[in-house]
């Protein structure tokens, strides 16, 4: 039986997630916007692009301005990017009631449609708003996911790749704790060809990497003036949704629902996780340094109070 992947919000993180998805032929996908029209149409296009590409993938977009998601239903998956993107000068925080509200909404009605699907969310405040679709779904804690730690991630290799003037295939990064300016880039865990990234950047240009690492949403947001990155961030919800549709049982650092794991209870933040068919299959726990743990409770606090304006 054919996959179903349904991307809610056809903005540009939606419809570039939902292009990567049809374009490498993972699943059948359904774009829905409350636009009229809009979703139908991108959908339409990438369709068209099916035969150059060789993909037999079907693209479907569908106005949910009525409130109606009946195409959406059996998903197997369904990224959620719907919300208000970031402007210059906000901070992610800023968008964090107008986008709660959006993300009630839309996951109240379509986890009824696809009660065994696997949810990922994108929408910012990354962490927040997990944590709303998770507790609005009922689903449990194995199929709610949060997408950051591998855009951080992406964006931390980059960087590193960019220093060392290495293949960014050989670079693996390390990005723990919640989407936020004080993310927790663990540079001993980050490695070029298994080599631990304190051993070949001086400690000054790994500070810089981290404080870039850190600000990358912002760095975007500023260059842009109308809106946020969506290459990387779709480039990485893809990944994730790759490891669940093939069961690869690939370990990313995504949010997760954290019962007692690194000592954090009750919460969403960005740990590493085991992606396979049943979604978060495993949470990874490593050693922390006193500092890093320090640093990443910090970065979990930030998330919590967050949480807590929300009373979720
Ligand atoms: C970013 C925004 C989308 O990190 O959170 O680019």
């Amino acid at each position: 039986m054919r996959r179903k992947v349904t991307v809610v919000g056809g903005g540009f993180v939606g419809s570039t997630t939902a292009q990567r998805i049809h374009d490498a032929g993972l699943a059948d996908v359904v774009l829905t916007d409350i636009l009229e029209g809009v979703p139908a149409g991108k959908a339409l296009d990438m369709a068209e692009s099916g035969p150059i590409l060789g993909s037999d993938a079907h693209a479907a977009g569908i106005s949910t301005s009525a409130g109606d998601y009946k195409e959406t239903a059996n998903s197997d998956i369904i990224v959620i990017t719907a919300g208000f993107p970031r402007k210059p000068g906000m901070s992610r925080d800023d968008l964090l009631k107008a986008n709660y509200d959006v993300i009630k909404a839309v996951v109240e009605a379509v986890v009824k449609l696809s009660p065994n699907a696997v949810l990922i969310v994108v929408t910012n405040p990354l962490d927040a708003m997990a944590q709303a679709a998770f507790k609005v779904s009922g689903f449990p804690k194995s199929r709610v996911l949060g997408m950051a730690g591998v855009l951080d991630s992406a964006r931390m290799s980059t960087f590193v790749a960019d220093e060392l003037k290495v293949s960014v295939e050989n670079v693996h990064s390390f990005v723990l704790g919640g989407h936020g300016d004080d993310m927790v880039p663990l540079a001993r865990y980050s490695t070029v060809a298994g080599i631990p990234i304190p051993e070949l950047i001086s400690q000054e240009k790994l500070e810089a990497i981290v404080a870039r690492t850190r600000k990358g949403g912002a760095e975007i947001v500023n260059l842009l003036k109308t809106g946020s990155a969506y290459y990387a961030p779709s480039a990485a919800a893809v990944e994730m949704v790759e490891a669940i549709l093939e069961d690869k049982k690939k370990i990313l650092p995504c949010a997760v629902y954290l019962e007692g794991e690194y000592g954090i209870k009750g919460l969403f933040v960005g740990v590493p996780v085991k992606l396979g068919a049943k979604g978060a299959e495993q949470i990874i726990e490593i050693k922390l340094t006193p500092e890093e743990k320090a640093a990443l409770d910090k970065s979990a606090a930030s998330v919590r109070e967050l949480v807590n304006v929300l009373g979720i």
